[in-house]
């Protein structure tokens, strides 16, 4: 059993994991331990008493049943205003006499084998590998219960946790926040991990030390953003890469969300994650059921990389679904950075035999190919512009078969432009505030899906784009945030609305690849993962500040995830080759493809490109389904390197991001490998064992950047 109870004590049990809490004085749900496994079954609810009652002797009160003051001494597990809590709360709201104050009491629990589907939210799901647990609170006066959900997958080490709440009263609630998770470490001895960033700059590593404050971070744009992403890590002090304990928070939600690590005078670190309390208020009417996003929990006792090779594992097996999920994804050439919207039929056609002729698989018509569309405008207008593509989609889709390759579309189903046929018909379409600006960002309004005509009019037009060719891949494209809403649920609306129409369009159109995308990677979060199994990492595509783009990415995404592309930066220039070999480098250590107008590229740069493609062909499997290491990265020094490694082989990625004069020799220590047996690479064989210990020499380079990939494949026997 991986969930065991024992008198007032609940103990999740994963291979490698244990997350223990009890019910303490029959009310409150305490947090006990979270870390590597307890293979005894001992009995630790003394513990809160035991913490609590050092506290108050320390402080000379006596502490008894009605004395509730110490709440901030409790490390709790679900908690709400009133009673003495002064930390962020996991639930607060205003009843209908107009107080906040909450008082729940223990109901009781269930366990279920299996997991159940969060209604209208995407979350990982199991396949008779994980248990749940529900416990029950009810705040008494108004009749509101709270089911807290506990999953746990014994084989992956993950847990994830949200809530449910339920109006059973007669009057109406106004959710004020409802957080997904709150879990209370013992101790303020960690530092905190984020993700942030902007436009082309999207996840860099940021960490701060845990301290007497409250750090947030959040987005308010009504969707996940470039900005920051929802996720965040707690790492003991001293924790590294490879070593120390770490605990990942990562938000299964594209929208506004807040992450917490709030240190608290009594020495403990209270995380709080969930939906944005900012501009949110959700009305529950009796009857009524809030389901809160969903929190993935991870604890890894071996540093940051443990963390992320959980997240990578339980991401790529049970979020991603659909028959892309354990299948390699082919190789792209996409028009966008070599054509912009300023294309012609015979121009995207050639493109198309460029990509055929360096071995490329699939075909990519980006933005540009519908209504009147010119850079800006006819957002909305879903039919195909006959001006520039006579024979319709089905034409170059054709086209692209006859050359042996699959087609692939973009859209921006969530989008309307005021220069459209369709605001003009729906004026009142759009996200917007009665009497307020309607502020453009890129041209464009951003379509209200809170409404169920507009999310069938999406349904409709968009299946019929897609019927209308052999369509093998859609780019689904989000190019603005939200401005000016018109209640305080209308982003959390907005988001279920989202997953309602990419739900119907994704599930009826199964055997299509689709790949997210948010001007660049601005909505690369698990949510969209779960119906879309790539996205589009950023439209950054120089290799060098790519790096620590996809370095950062890795801490929670798996690189199957992240789609990157050899773009068309500095085609042509003095030297490109040198260039094109560090960009490919990069884009191979993703989900690999081109996107540019090949005909700019000399033979010999052609030649170098076709042989890329060859080389990521024989090591896809490894780098998208393979397990993933950081060993050097790019926001520490001018040295970045990363692994991959499967059963068969491993792959590593050099780079060198600044010239190096005289410098030390570079001996990279693999990971992951075989010890016992040998690897053979460039006409060398070593051992497994020798290549973890001692590693393998790299020699430096004299050009300002440079970049390698050293292939080890595993000997039989
Ligand atoms: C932003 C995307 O990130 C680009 O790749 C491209 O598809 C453009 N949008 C098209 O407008």
């Amino acid at each position: 059993m991986a969930i065991q109870v024992q008198g007032t004590q609940f103990h999740l049990k994963g291979k490698h994991v244990s997350y223990i809490f009890s019910l303490y004085k029959e009310r409150f749900l305490t947090h006990i331990y979270w870390g590597k496994r307890f293979e005894s079954d001992c009995d630790l609810s003394y513990f809160p008493d035991e913490f609590i009652y050092s506290r108050a002797n320390a402080v000379h009160v006596r502490l008894d049943e009605t004395n509730h003051m110490f709440m901030s001494d409790l490390q709790l597990e679900f908690s709400v205003f009133g009673g003495g809590d002064y930390r962020l709360p996991t639930f607060h709201a205003r009843y209908a006499d107009g107080s906040t104050v909450s008082e729940f009491t223990y109901e009781g629990y269930r366990i279920m084998d299996g997991k159940p589907q969060l209604k209208g939210l995407p979350s990982t799901y199991d396949e008779g590998d994980a248990q749940t647990l529900e416990i029950t609170f009810r705040d008494s006066r108004t009749g509101i219960r709270a089911v807290l959900l506990y999953t746990i997958f014994e084989e992956y080490d993950v847990i994830t946790r949200s809530i449910r709440y339920e109006n059973c009263g007669t009057e109406r609630a106004d959710i004020l926040s409802a957080q997904s998770t709150t879990v209370d470490f013992y101790g303020q001895d960690y530092k905190m991990l984020t993700l942030e960033g902007d436009w082309l700059r999207e996840r860099s590593m940021e960490w701060r030390k845990v301290g007497h404050n409250t750090m947030t971070v959040e987005s308010r744009r009504g969707m996940s953003s470039h900005m920051c992403n929802p996720f965040i890590a707690l790492a003991e002090t001293n924790a590294t890469e490879n070593g120390g304990d770490v605990y990942g928070f990562s938000l299964v939600y594209s929208g506004n969300f807040a992450a917490s690590a709030e240190g608290n005078s009594c020495g403990g670190t209270r995380v709080t994650m969930g939906i944005n309390p900012f501009n949110f208020e959700y009305p529950l009417s009796p009857g009524e059921q809030f389901q809160t996003p969903e929190v993935v929990m991870v604890y890894s006792d071996t540093g940051l990389n443990g963390m992320s090779n959980r997240y990578h594992r339980i991401y790529r097996e049970r979020l991603c679904k659909g028959i892309y999920r354990d299948a390699e994804r082919p190789m792209l050439i996409n028009n966008w950075e070599g054509t912009g919207t300023h294309f012609t039929k015979e121009k995207l056609a050639e493109i198309a035999r460029g990509g055929k002729a360096l071995g490329l698989e699939l075909f990519v018509l980006d933005d540009g190919w519908f209504g009147k569309r010119n850079i800006a405008g006819s957002l909305g207008d879903w039919y195909v512009n006959r001006d520039l593509l006579p024979d319709g989609l089905e034409g170059i889709a054709n086209e692209t078969k006859a050359l042996d390759m699959k087609f692939g579309l973009w859209i921006e189903p969530e989008m309307i432009s005021p220069e459209s046929e369709l605001y003009r018909a729906h004026p009142d379409w759009c996200i917007h505030a009665e009497g307020r600006n309607r502020t453009l960002c890129r041209d464009q309004l951003v379509l209200d899906l809170t409404r169920a005509e507009v999310r069938d009019y999406v349904v409709d037009v968009i299946c019929k784009v897609i019927r209308s060719a052999d369509i093998s891949y859609i780019k689904w494209d989000c190019n603005r945030n939200i401005t000016e809403t018109a209640s305080m649920r209308q982003t959390h609306d907005f988001v279920m609305g989202l997953y309602d129409i990419l739900d119907r369009i994704t599930g009826a159109f199964p055997e299509i690849l689709f790949e997210g995308c948010s001007g660049g990677g601005g909505r690369f979060d698990p949510g969209m993962l779960y119906y879309m199994p790539q996205t589009w990492t950023s439209d950054d595509t120089n290799p060098i500040r790519r790096l620590k783009i996809q370095h950062g990415t890795s801490v929670v995404y798996p690189p199957v995830t992240m789609t990157a592309h050899v773009g068309k930066i500095d085609v042509g220039k003095e030297g490109y080759n040198h260039f094109l070999n560090t960009c490919a480098m990069v884009a191979m250590a993703g989900n690999f493809g081109y996107e540019m107008d090949l005909s700019l590229l000399s033979e010999d740069e052609l030649e170098q490109a076709r042989e890329y493609v060859e080389m990521y062909r024989e090591i896809r499997p490894t780098v998208q389904f393979g397990a993933f290491y950081r060993i050097e990265s790019p926001f520490e020094g001018r040295f970045v390197s990363w692994e991959f490694v499967d059963d068969t082989r491993a792959v590593l990625f050099v780079y060198q991001t600044e010239k190096e004069s005289n410098g030390a020799e570079r001996k990279i220590k693999l990971s992951g490998l075989d010890p016992n047996a040998n690897y053979r690479c460039r006409d060398r064989v070593y051992s497994g064992e020798a290549l973890m210990k001692v590693g393998l020499r790299v020699p430096l380079q004299r050009y300002e950047y440079f970049a390698d990939c050293y292939v080890m494949e595993k000997l039989e026997g």
